[in-house]
């Protein structure tokens, strides 16, 4: 039988004015999307992540199916990535053909191993995916070395972090394209909902035409054509209005809201210290380099079985504490659609010991218990 949850892992946060946008829509002639609340939110990314252009998505699985179409990928051109990622990280770019070459990740950030990327390279390898795990950046410098040595494109997988830096620069900034989540388990959320960034200019207009269904309909909304044609491969990956309207409430308070993330972050960590002296779990590892958005709280057990009987202990006092990725190397298609690159023992044992705690704006009152419960169970 379930036990009964007091405290859930995650909750909606409300900044209050989203039913005001949302009332405004309903004046507006058209509910669907590229409008009014559209436009404000991808100015609002443009300026705020200091990238080149944005388009809002449905949803950050849509933004990595664009980047997919964009890079053109074909049957057979490899991609690297973290094999500890979420499926759409491989998914976006298995529906075209690719193959995911799945590498190891840190012990500390759980990022991608930079160290272990070229030994993968091969003359069909076309990008790599950095996923930002938990909000933390990867080692981009270096991945950008890569990269550029290479010849090949970088992808940000940034679904955990938005408002998040790396040496003062905002991720989804630093990719050649980037992928924003804004799904109802995000910092900043329109229940699902997305942006695909752009950092080259020679991928607008195709992203454009991508996402309106493979026509050239923006720029005739945009009054530059007088009619609308097919003019490319596209899909449908434009959020309505009504979406973008909830969306840009949410992206007004954003930095407030990782403000108080982050507070919330820090008495974990504080609280759990003395834990990690002990060695009872690790903490997570932020760089220097990485300034982080708070979105997440994960701790490691010394094994298997202990984080198991954690998270039974805390599910019994009605707190919610959560596993997180089944590797993609390791799953049923990841194993069809992919390759991996010799054994990735950290991704291994991070995914059998992890732990996620609940972190969501208005649990302040309840941490210090949650951590109580935590520290008994240890
Ligand atoms: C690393 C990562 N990539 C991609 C996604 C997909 O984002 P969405 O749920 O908005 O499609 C997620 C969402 O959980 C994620 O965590």
């Amino acid at each position: 039988m379930k036990d009964s949850i007091h405290i859930p892992f995650t909750k909606n946060h409300l900044v209050g004015t989203e039913i005001q946008f949302l009332k405004k829509t309903l004046t507006q002639s058209s509910l669907v999307g590229d409008g009014e609340f559209g436009k404000k939110c991808e100015s609002w990314l443009n300026q705020h992540l200091d990238c080149h252009h944005s388009l809002l998505s449905p949803s950050g699985t849509a933004a990595l199916e664009m980047s997919a179409l964009l890079l053109d990928i074909k049957p057979g051109d490899e991609i690297i990535m973290p094999s500890y990622t979420f499926v759409s990280t491989a998914n976006a770019f298995v529906l075209r053909g690719g193959v995911p070459v799945f590498v190891d990740i840190r012990p500390d950030t759980l990022n991608l191993d930079e160290t272990k990327i070229e030994e993968v390279i091969t003359p069909r390898t076309r990008a790599i995916v950095a996923v930002h795990y938990a909000g933390v950046a990867c080692e981009m410098d270096e991945i950008k070395k890569i990269t550029k040595k290479n010849n090949l494109y970088l992808i940000e997988d940034a679904a955990q972090a938005f408002l998040s830096r790396y040496k003062g620069k905002w991720l989804g900034s630093l990719g050649d394209l980037s992928a924003c989540s804004f799904h109802g388990t995000k910092n900043i959320s329109c229940g699902e909902g997305g942006a695909l960034l752009i950092n080259q200019k020679k991928f607008i207009r195709r992203a454009e035409i991508i996402r309106e269904k493979g026509t050239n309909r923006s720029q005739f909304v945009r009054g530059e054509i007088d009619k609308y044609s097919w003019v490319e491969v596209g899909s449908s990956y434009l959020p309505s209005e009504l979406q973008s309207a909830f969306l840009y409430a949410q992206l007004k308070q954003s930095h407030k809201i990782t403000n108080q993330r982050l507070k919330l972050w820090n008495l974990y960590h504080e609280g759990l210290k003395q834990a990690e002296k002990e060695e009872k779990l690790t903490r997570p590892v932020v760089p220097s380099t990485c300034q982080h958005n708070g979105h997440m709280y994960y701790i490691i057990l010394p094994s298997p079985k202990k984080r198991d009987q954690l998270i039974k202990a805390l599910n019994k006092k009605g707190i919610q504490a959560v596993t997180h990725y089944v590797p993609l190397h390791s799953s049923p298609a990841g194993k069809k659609q992919g390759r991996t690159a010799g054994d990735l023992k950290v991704t291994a044992r991070v995914s059998r010991c992890l732990v996620r705690l609940p972190l969501w704006i208005g649990i302040e009152k309840q941490i210090d218990w949650v951590l109580k419960e935590v520290i008994k169970a240890l």
